[in-house]
């Protein structure tokens, strides 16, 4: 166990990607397992190293991959980098509704009932088809390595953390496990239908009391 007591040059090193491209899934969860607080959002259980993580991630990602829920749940605005919505539904969620031209892409299927409104808010180019009724991760994920995106980043949430993970499309789970316990009935970071994925340590690190992982899906 290394405790990380440096700047924040040293977290780059310790979350540099091994290879690219590479996607990278971000997420927390209290020590009994939940990705939520009392507020049902994220916002009720991390901390300072959580966010620490969660900004740097950010800052090395080429774009930023999130499933619509939690888009919604959390009022996702544009970022810096481009924003890929995945969502079955095809609907853009409203707090992206305005976003410039290219700064949010929508990763859906063609049998989805928002398809031709999606395409009207942000444009043809911005709406990713890929499958009928399903979203095709692993089609997702070349696309935007198709697009120069080297890095991906993705937030979550729960299900499409499980589904890239049953399609085995994501190359690294990362966890930040806060020092709390909530009880209750709060999500876990997967939900859906049971996989069973093996992970590989790369990396564990304390910070003040919380611990920084780093799982790897590939042999
Ligand atoms: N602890 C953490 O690190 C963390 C991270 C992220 C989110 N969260 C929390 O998780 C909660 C949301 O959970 P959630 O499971 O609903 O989040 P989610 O996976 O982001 O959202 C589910 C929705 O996203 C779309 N989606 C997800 N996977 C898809 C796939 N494979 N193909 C097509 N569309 C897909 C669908 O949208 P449509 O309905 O549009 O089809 C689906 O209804 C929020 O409370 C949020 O705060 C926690």
């Amino acid at each position: 166990m290394r405790t990380l007591l440096g700047p924040e040059g040293d977290l780059r090193e310790v979350y540099a990607a091994p290879e690219t491209p590479w996607l990278r899934v971000n997420m927390v969860s209290t020590i009994d397992g939940a990705a939520t607080g009392e507020s049902g959002l994220t916002a009720s259980i991390n901390n300072e190293p959580d966010q620490l993580v969660f900004r740097l991630l950010r800052e090395l990602a080429d774009c930023v991959v999130v499933g619509a829920g939690t888009a919604r749940a959390e009022g996702y605005p544009p970022l810096d980098v481009p924003l890929v919505v995945v969502s079955r539904s095809g609907r853009v969620p409203e707090a992206l509704r305005d976003a410039e031209p290219g700064r949010v892409l929508l990763a859906t299927c063609s049998h989805a009932p928002g398809l031709d409104g999606a395409r009207a808010i942000l444009g043809d180019a911005h709406v990713l088809v890929l499958g009928s009724h399903r979203v095709d991760l692993a089609q997702l994920k070349q696309a935007l390595v198709d697009r120069g995106f080297r890095e991906i980043l993705c937030e979550g949430g729960p299900h499409l953390l499980r589904d890239l993970l049953d399609q085995g499309v994501a190359d690294e789970v990362a966890c930040t496990f806060v020092p709390r316990l909530v009880s209750g009935a709060h999500r876990r970071i997967t939900d859906g239908p049971p996989i069973d994925v093996s992970l590989r340590l790369h990396t564990i690190v304390e910070e003040d009391g919380t611990l920084l992982g780093r799982w790897l899906t590939g042999s």
